[in-house]
């Protein structure tokens, strides 16, 4: 099979062809960052992002589809990412897609953004190019989302754990804002790091050796916020930059670590020999996050297994594959969907508290 995906629901204009034609492989993934639009403002200014979609989609779709050396004909499927997301811009999205498989006579597949990073890994494979099976555990950390679940198959997930406040690409970009490192913050914030000592600042691990596996993120943000205020008045010295963005990776990694231990015996409960522990979504792109999670799986006898790096922030290619899984299992959606802005992979999962939270 030979899918197109398209996404749109944050600040990347994106789009890209997969096959599994002997074995699962990208054939083209073009990705256009919106940053310069949205740097001037610190962060995605949903209407700035919609627009710039508008722009961009048709060139994007064009590339992808050139790079893979593929004509329309050869698709077997459209699939675009249709929640959750800025509203304006999976419309975009969604509406190139029905337009595409509406004129080439093609199935359409509406992707929830969540299960397109779910299922990244099984693009991608293991190490060793080995195939993910289900079930598996899924570290989900992006702008967003903050969650642990349990990927019993496609369309099958089973929340174990959330985040109460914050999501922690959200903390990480506010944690850079406080320092004055632009948008997006995490990669600034891991660059950073690598030149910190991660003991200077004592900050604290939220939820740490309570029972259960759902996050908090919101405290250790205020607690940066309130370090840096008793530093000396001006521009933060670069030692201190450093220092500090160690010490929250590092405060943040532990949590993170706690945290999906208890995820882990929670899920190996009911999945004995199940596994591994996937790690997907934007924040997965941080190395030092990665390396620490991975330890952890170690101790607990459970594989590891994450997207690579580029695979991890958004992209077309995610889109693509879970389009391909769903259309492999004969799952189409009508012309006729309604883009999601809240689109939650366990629909049995009691809501999340915080109302910034999309699932
Ligand atoms: O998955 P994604 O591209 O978009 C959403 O679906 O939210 O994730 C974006 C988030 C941003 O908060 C960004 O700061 C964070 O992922 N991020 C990182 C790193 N790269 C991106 N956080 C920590 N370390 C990184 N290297
Ligand atoms: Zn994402």
């Amino acid at each position: 099979m030979i899918v197109l995906g398209i996404e749109t629901s944050c600040d990347e204009t994106a789009a890209a062809v997969v096959t599994d034609d002997g074995g699962a492989r990208i054939l083209s993934n073009v990705v256009l960052s919106q940053l310069d639009e949205h740097r001037p403002y610190g962060g995605v200014v949903p209407e700035i992002a919609a627009r710039a979609h508008v722009e961009a989609i048709d060139g994007i779709v064009a590339e992808a589809m050139t790079e893979a050396n593929m004509s329309w004909d050869s698709l077997d499927g459209v699939a675009a990412t249709g929640g959750p997301g800025l509203i304006g811009g999976v419309m975009v999205g969604v509406m190139t897609a029905k337009a595409l498989a509406y004129a080439r006579d093609l199935p359409f597949v509406a992707v929830n953004h969540l299960e397109a990073h779910a299922l990244t890994v099984r693009l991608s494979g293991d190490e060793a190019g080995g195939e993910i099976a289900f079930p598996y555990l899924l570290l989900l950390v992006s702008g967003g989302h903050c969650q642990i679940l349990s990927v019993e198959g496609v369309s099958q997930y089973h929340r174990l754990g959330t985040t109460i406040d914050d999501a922690l690409g959200e903390a990480f970009d506010k944690t850079a804002k406080m320092m004055g490192l632009g948008y997006p913050g995490g990669p600034a914030v891991e660059r950073w790091a690598r030149n910190g000592n991660p003991a200077r600042f004592d900050l604290p691990r939220p939820m740490k050796g309570r029972p259960g596996c759902d996050f908090s993120f919101s405290g250790l943000k205020t607690k940066v916020r309130q370090t840096i205020e008793g530093l000396p008045p001006g521009e933060l010295q670069d030692g201190d930059m450093a220092d500090l963005c160690a010490s929250f990776q590092q405060a943040a990694g532990d949590a993170l670590v706690d945290r999906c231990g208890n995820a882990i015996d929670m899920f190996l409960d009911d999945h004995p020999g199940g596994g591994p522990l996937v790690v997907a979504g934007g924040v997965a792109a941080n190395v030092a996050l990665r390396s620490q999670l991975e330890t952890l799986a170690d101790d607990k006898g459970l594989g590891f297994a994450a997207p690579p790096i580029e695979l991890c922030t958004d992209n077309g290619a995610m889109v693509a594959w879970a389009g391909l899984e769903h259309l492999r299992l004969g799952h189409t959606d009508n012309l006729n969907f309604k883009p999601r802005p809240r689109w939650p992979l366990d629909p049995d999962a009691p809501k999340a508290a915080f109302a910034g939270v999309k699932a």
